[in-house]
This record gives structure tokens, C-alpha cells and sequence, in this order.
């Protein structure tokens, strides 16, 4: 299948709606990321999605609407979520609700770009979309990296330029008897009590200075074709400890990259210096796919685990194979399963 990338033009829009009436795919941009979407009224769109990435049949699709009053065809529209909606909608915030019919519950949100709102006006129906990356590689912000993983797989991807937050929505519960943050993204739990919601958080895994293990190689999230190596807790040296791990990856004939935001992290490697933790969400799924073809271990230094350093240490951590703190060694198995020269 020929895939072809299009500016958003009122044709484009019009050819995308035709698409999704008929159950094909259409990739799309989003505040967040890319999404690949297809009508959720349509059990063979919705099929469609899960067989061009390749995705766990038992992972929910989110449904974007164009407004809150469509979502409530949907969903048992609560007081909370009212709320919730007033506050943050359209935006960055995915609301997990009792469904009105079949599943148990249903994933709504509406984003908050022109070309996606554009999209469902154009389908004149719900788009169920998941992240338009191909399942278990890092989730694009540039139509170029949904063409890399799903070119000559969907018909159509509406190019609107870079996104905006470059992580993905916060997954909000509120399904459940009290409301949990699912997946932490652009809008903050201190953004959610602010507007009087008061949600849990699955705790970070990672805590300062501990150096767990590897997280497991079954779940592939977000990775890119090298080795994601994590540094937490890096407060006053993380520049020099990711540095010196560069210096002995290169000693050893490897070719390592990093991205930090302390300067001493810099050295004779392809490396990014970022300046804040809002940047580092906006640039990271990118440079994981830059550095994947540039470098045999990628290295990058976590921002605090708060505010939207939250989303970022999360989606980090899956991406990682091993996650360090500022004094351990690098792993052994870094030598194993570096790429042979290739
Ligand atoms: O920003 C975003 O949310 C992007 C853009 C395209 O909108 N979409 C996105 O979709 O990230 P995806 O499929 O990559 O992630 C959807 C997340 C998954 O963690 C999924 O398990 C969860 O939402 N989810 C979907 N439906 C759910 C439900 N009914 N209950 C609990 N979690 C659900
Ligand atoms: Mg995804």
C-alpha cells in the first residue's frame, strides 16, 4: 500500500473522513503525539489499528471526541468528569469512564489541536486512537516517525509539524471509586487538585538512589533499536557520571549518545543539552529515534520525578534497560547486547 503524507489541507480532510467512514486508518497529529485513528463505531476500524501496530488485543484504544456533549454518547458522563472536562478539555487529559453500552469502561478525551478537531468533523463520528508508533517503539511527534514505522502499512498521514506536549495525555480513572491517575502525562496531579480533583498516583517505581533492576523485556514500551541506560537521582554530578560512562562506552569501541540537562554531560559524542524538564518531554521520543541509528547505548539523565517530569520519568523507565544511579558501573550486560558494529 502506497502511504501518502499530506499537509492538512480542506481536501486532505475531506479524503481522511472518507477513509474513516470506510474502517481505513489515518494517522493525525495531536497536542500530545501523532495518533493513528479509525472510527470507534466501526469493529473492523478498530481491528484495523490493532493489526497495523502489532498491538496486545487486551490494550484499550483511547476515543477522541469533538466536545464533551459527544462523549456523553459514550459514556456515563459524572459529575467529576464535568469537572474534569470544564478544566482541562480540550487538552492533554484522557478520562476512563462506565461505558453506556458493551465494554465496562471507555477511555474519552478531546485534544486540543486544530487538525484532530478538524478529523472527527470530518469523520462526523468518535476517532479511536492509539499513539501511530508501530507497538513497543517510542511514540512519534513528527509525521516523518509515524512514516517510518507504519509507512506502506495505513493509506494516510495528515502531516500538521511537530507536536506540542510530546508525551503522551494523563490517564484519568474515574471509573473506579476514587479517581487515579493511570498514566502520568501533561496534566500534573498539582493541576488536577488545583481544579478539585484529588486523584491518586501509581508511585514512580524509580526512587532516588536506588538502582533497581532492568525492567522486563516482555513489555516493550517506547524503545528504540539500542539500549536506553537511565540515570536517576543525579543532583550535583550527573554531567560528570554520564560523561565518564560515555568516555569508558567509547574506550571500548562502542559509540554511545547522550541527553542530559547538566553541560558536563557533553564530550566528543552526539549529545543534546536540554534546559528544562518541559523540553526534555517535548524533545525525548525524537532524539531516542535520532541516537537509534547514531549510537550503539543511548544515555539520559532523569528529570525529577514532578510536575511533568512525572510523564517523563515514566515513559523513560519503560524505555530503559537499565536504570543507574550516579556511582554504580554500567551493567555488564551493556556489552552484550551492544549492536555489533552495525
Ligand atoms: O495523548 C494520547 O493519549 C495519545 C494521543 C494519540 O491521543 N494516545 C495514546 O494512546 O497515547 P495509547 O493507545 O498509546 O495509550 C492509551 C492508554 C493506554 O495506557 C491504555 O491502557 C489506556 O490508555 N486505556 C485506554 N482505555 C482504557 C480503559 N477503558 N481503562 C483503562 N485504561 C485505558
Ligand atoms: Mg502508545
Amino acid at each position: 500500500m502506497k502511504t501518502c503524507v499530506m499537509p492538512p489541507t480542506p481536501g486532505a480532510l475531506a479524503l481522511a473522513g472518507a477513509l474513516i467512514r470506510a474502517a481505513r486508518l489515518v494517522a493525525f497529529p495531536t497536542e500530545t503525539v501523532y495518533g493513528l485513528g479509525a472510527s470507534a463505531l466501526d469493529d473492523t476500524g478498530v481491528a484495523n489499528v490493532f493489526a497495523a501496530k502489532g498491538r496486545p488485543a487486551d490494550n484499550p484504544l483511547i476515543v477522541h471526541v469533538a466536545s464533551p456533549q459527544d462523549a456523553r454518547f459514550l459514556v456515563e458522563w459524572t459529575a467529576e468528569a464535568e469537572r474534569a472536562a470544564r478544566h482541562f478539555w480540550p487538552g492533554p487529559l484522557t478520562l476512563v469512564l462506565p461505558a453506556r453500552q458493551g465494554h465496562a469502561t471507555v477511555a474519552v478525551r478531546q485534544p486540543d489541536h486544530p487538525v484532530a478537531a478538524a478529523l472527527i468533523r470530518a469523520a462526523e463520528r468518535p476517532i479511536a486512537a492509539p499513539s501511530a508508533n508501530a507497538s513497543g517503539r517510542p511514540s512519534p511527534t513528527e509525521a516523518a516517525h509515524v512514516e517510518a514505522d507504519l509507512g506502506g502499512i495505513i493509506p494516510l498521514i495528515l502531516d500538521g509539524g511537530p507536536t506540542g506536549f510530546g508525551v503522551e495525555s494523563t490517564v484519568l480513572d474515574l471509573a473506579s471509586t476514587s479517581p487515579a491517575i493511570l498514566r502520568p502525562g501533561g496534566v500534573t496531579p498539582a493541576m488536577l487538585a488545583e481544579a478539585g480533583i484529588h486523584a491518586t498516583t501509581t508511585p514512580v517505581v524509580v526512587s532516588q538512589g536506588a538502582s533497581p533492576p532492568a525492567p522486563g523485556m516482555k513489555y516493550r514500551h517506547y524503545r528504540p533499536d539500542v539500549p536506553v541506560i537511565m540515570l536517576i537521582g543525579g543532583e550535583r554530578h550527573a554531567g560528570d557520571a554520564l560523561a565518564r560512562w560515555a568516555r569508558e562506552i567509547s574506550e571500548h569501541g562502542g559509540r554511545p549518545a547522550v541527553v542530559a540537562f547538566e553541560r558536563e554531560a557533553a564530550g566528543p559524542w552526539p549529545n543534546v543539552i536540554l534546559s528544562s524538564p518541559e523540553e526534555m518531554a517535548r524533545e525525548l521520543f525524537r532524539l531516542l529515534r535520532t541516537f537509534e541509528s547514531d549510537a550503539d547505548v543511548i544515555l539520559v539523565e532523569a528529570p525529577r520525578p514532578e510536575g511533568i517530569g512525572l510523564a517523563v520519568v515514566n515513559r523513560l523507565e519503560k524505555a530503559s534497560s537499565a536504570v543507574l544511579a550516579e556511582e554504580d558501573p554500567l551493567p555488564e550486560e551493556i556489552w552484550r547486547v551492544r549492536r555489533s558494529g552495525a
